[in-house]
């Protein structure tokens, strides 16, 4: 069975002041899947999300969203509506809880009462009913986290980029931010990218990982490979625990 194909990346490059940030020699990602991406620190995680929410167009290469050319950095508002980022450092805006889940919508023009409907079941699906009408600047961090992923699920995004999502929080709230990611992947067949530091986290949630290194991407396959039988040997050592670079 051929799989939808949403994004396609051919020699993909990101280049800042001469230096190579990213350089993604061929990848697909299939639509409703959830890839896991790892890798150290600085490895060009976050960099090649950006990408893939057209804020900057590739120094070189190729991105394509439902195989239509997207290098401009500033594709159709029709297309950057498809995908929501959940951001390394949300800011929120300094309104209320619901108002920063609300704005979103308001700009999609969706009727009033549609939008305090998904409103409340957003807040209810990240656990936070009750704190519609509280500042968003006096949130704790973990609040302030969750409240941004709310924001993101209220707009129904085909493709959910997620950086480190779950990095600030409890384990009982890293509990319940994976369930609500499984359960859009499972229930609405969103596409999810989701960053993350935590490798056991990349074995729950992922279908695929993919390990970033030094701008390249090392290895990219199915979860039980990647953690069993990987094909490099940086993979293997990495999902070990030691240190490469
Ligand atoms: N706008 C920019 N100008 C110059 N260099 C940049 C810019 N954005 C990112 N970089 C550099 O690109 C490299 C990759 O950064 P990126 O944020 O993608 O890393 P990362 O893998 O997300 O790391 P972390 O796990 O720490 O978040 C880093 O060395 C960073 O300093
Ligand atoms: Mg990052």
């Amino acid at each position: 069975m051929t799989r939808p194909v949403i994004y396609q990346c051919q020699n993909l490059t990101q280049t800042y002041n001469q230096r190579t940030v990213l350089q993604i020699d061929f990848l697909e990602i299939y639509a409703g899947e959830i890839l896991a991406l790892i890798g150290p620190s600085g490895a060009g995680k976050t960099t090649f999300l950006r990408q893939l929410n057209f804020l900057e167009a590739p120094s070189a290469g190729q991105l394509r969203f439902h195989n239509q050319q997207v290098n401009g950095s500033w594709p159709p508002l029709e297309i950057r509506r498809q995908v929501t980022t959940v951001f390394q450092t949300p800011v929120l805006l300094n309104r209320s809880v619901a108002d920063n889940l609300a704005y979103g919508l308001t700009l999609r023009q969706i009727p009033r009462s549609t939008i305090t409907a998904r409103v409340a079941k957003a807040l209810d699906q990240v656990g936070l009913t009750g704190l519609g009408h509280v500042s968003a600047r006096t949130l704790s961090g973990g609040e302030a986290q969750r409240v941004a992923l709310a924001r993101a699920l209220v707009l129904h995004p085909e493709v959910l980029l997620l950086d480190e999502p779950t990095a600030n929080l409890d384990p009982y709230n890293v509990k319940l931010i994976e369930a609500i990611i499984t359960d859009l992947n499972q229930t609405n067949c969103t596409t999810i990218i989701l960053i993350t530091h935590n490798i056991f986290q990349a074995k729950r949630l992922a279908h695929r990982v993919g390990l970033l290194l030094d701008s390249r991407l090392v290895e990219v396959t199915d979860v039980e490979t990647f953690f069993h039988a990987p094909s490099d040997a940086r993979t293997a050592a990495f999902v070990q625990g030691d240190v490469v670079y």
